[in-house]
């Protein structure tokens, strides 16, 4: 039997298999991908994966992906796609010495915001803590001038180009937050520019309100007012008007206490907004059995997390979302205990948190964090980043894996296998990007050719 290895435009040749078998049903797909070094299906259990199902990518060598209708309508090996499509016209991507992916998706984002903070870095470096420069009326209240100070057009302008640093750099799903408005009408403006951007930006952008992320300044002697205004205003407007899915807050010591967080995400809860909650960045607090009691989807930072929280967490089917970055930026020295929480069959994701502190776009950066800094294995780093992630936003039916009938958000990347991904840093590995099957990054004609054994 012989198939070409790269059919030239035209028909695909119709090609039986040995002996003349008869072949498989035929595929009449719109695109295919064929001839990836290696692609990492990520197909497995619907559920988050834990322990052993986090290290299993499901890889295929020298595999194939066929695309219908923005969706995967087959995965397989290069031959069976080429038996299959025979006699059928499809785009054809080849994918010779590379490895394809499914789109990241990033969970957790503050990146609709206006401004910049890059003199904090210098603060930072002389030994100021975030929490001090926040009190100064820095951080995360100086965002909020700067978001609060302009326009909805001027914030999307600025967003946009985040975004399409992330698109750039292969994550196809992302999470985004308010919190740099903290007054109704500002916190509405941000969800409406997330929104704006939704309908002219290729990458899928998952909203959650945030309305509680720091005290304002014109309530600072009074934090149970702002908590009032979250809860019998914010909330009900943000839900009334369809502008989010989540609801978040930064239960930290000096932001809002264990109390006043359980507040905002029972009322965001009542409102039809799944709780989620930063918890455990700087201080321990109490925030995991709040967000155990809450059922909350997602439960963000754990660097001083105790194991038995991480348990309790486990238990109530949360997901750790892992955040690598901030450390990083923080230079406390403090990161997540990750291997504890793999122990403890906490299922984890990793993102970003691109904000003004930890102006991070790229997953390819946070997946090579998450092995030096948090110890996760390239497989684990790998499912946190993709399907794990796509649960922690609520769309694990959808996206985060190449299984037939998800959305075609495909990447490919330039390095042969999974294991270069964290290993190979510094340079953007993606060629290609496909978000519902259209190619939306393409830099195949900047790269030189692998020449990798096909
Ligand atoms: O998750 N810690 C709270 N919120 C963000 C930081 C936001 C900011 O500093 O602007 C975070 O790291
Ligand atoms: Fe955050």
């Amino acid at each position: 039997m012989h198939c070409p290895a790269l059919p030239q435009p035209g028909r695909i040749r119709a090609c039986t298999g040995p002996g003349g078998v008869s072949p498989l049903p035929r595929l009449e797909p719109e695109t295919i991908l064929i001839n990836a070094h290696q692609m990492v299906t990520l197909r497995g259990p619907n559920r988050p994966r834990v322990g052993a199902d986090a290290t299993h990518l499901g890889t295929v060598p020298k595999g194939a992906i066929a695309i219908k209708d923005g969706r995967i309508l087959h995965v397989g090996s290069t031959e069976e796609m080429l038996r299959r499509c025979a006699g059928s016209d499809p785009a054809i991507i080849d994918c010779t010495g590379r490895l394809v992916l499914p789109g990241f998706v990033d969970p957790h984002t503050h990146v609709a915001f206006a401004g910049s903070r890059e003199d904090e870095l210098q603060r930072k470096l002389e030994g100021a803590s975030y929490l001090q420069i926040l009190k100064e009326g820095g951080g995360i209240l100086r965002t909020t001038r700067a978001t609060r100070n302009s326009t909805a057009e001027a914030i999307a302008a600025q967003t946009r180009r985040r975004l399409d640093a992330m698109l750039a750099t292969g994550t196809t799903t992302v999470e985004v937050k308010s919190g740099y408005g903290l007054t109704t009408r500002d916190e509405i403006k941000s969800l409406e520019v997330i929104a704006q951007l939704q309908k002219e930006h290729p990458l899928r952008l998952v909203p959650t309100f945030l309305g509680a992320h720091a005290v304002p300044q014109e309530y600072t002697d009074r934090p149970d007012d702002y908590v009032t205004l979250v809860v019998d205003e914010m909330i009900p407007q943000v839900a009334a008007a369809r502008l989010a899915t989540h609801c978040d807050v930064f239960c930290e010591e000096g932001v809002f206490s264990v109390a006043q967080s359980e507040r905002v995400l029972q009322a965001g809860k009542d409102a039809g907004l799944r709780p989620r909650a930063h918890i455990d960045e700087l201080v321990n607090l109490g925030g995991a059995e709040m967000a155990a009691r809450l059922g909350a989807v997602t439960v963000e930072h754990l660097v001083c997390t105790t194991d038995s929280q991480v348990e309790l967490l486990a238990r109530a089917g949360t997901i750790g979302c892992l955040l690598p970055g901030t450390p990083y930026m923080l230079m406390d020295g403090r990161y997540p205990q990750a291997r504890r929480m793999v122990q403890r069959n906490l299922p984890l994701a990793i993102a970003t948190d691109c904000n003004p502190n930890c102006w991070i776009e790229s997953m390819q950066f946070i997946i090579g964090l998450s092995c030096m800094m948090l110890r996760l294995t390239p497989e684990e780093a790998i499912t946190a980043a993709t399907i794990n992630g796509a649960y922690a936003v609520g769309l694990g039916e959808e996206v985060g894996s190449l299984d037939v009938g998800k959305r075609a958000d495909i990447l490919l990347l330039d390095v042969p296998t999974y294991q270069h991904l964290p290993y190979h840093q510094g340079s953007n590995a993606a060629v290609l990007v496909l978000k519902d099957g259209k190619v939306v990054v393409d830099r195949r004609d900047e790269l030189h050719e692998s020449g990798a054994e096909p």
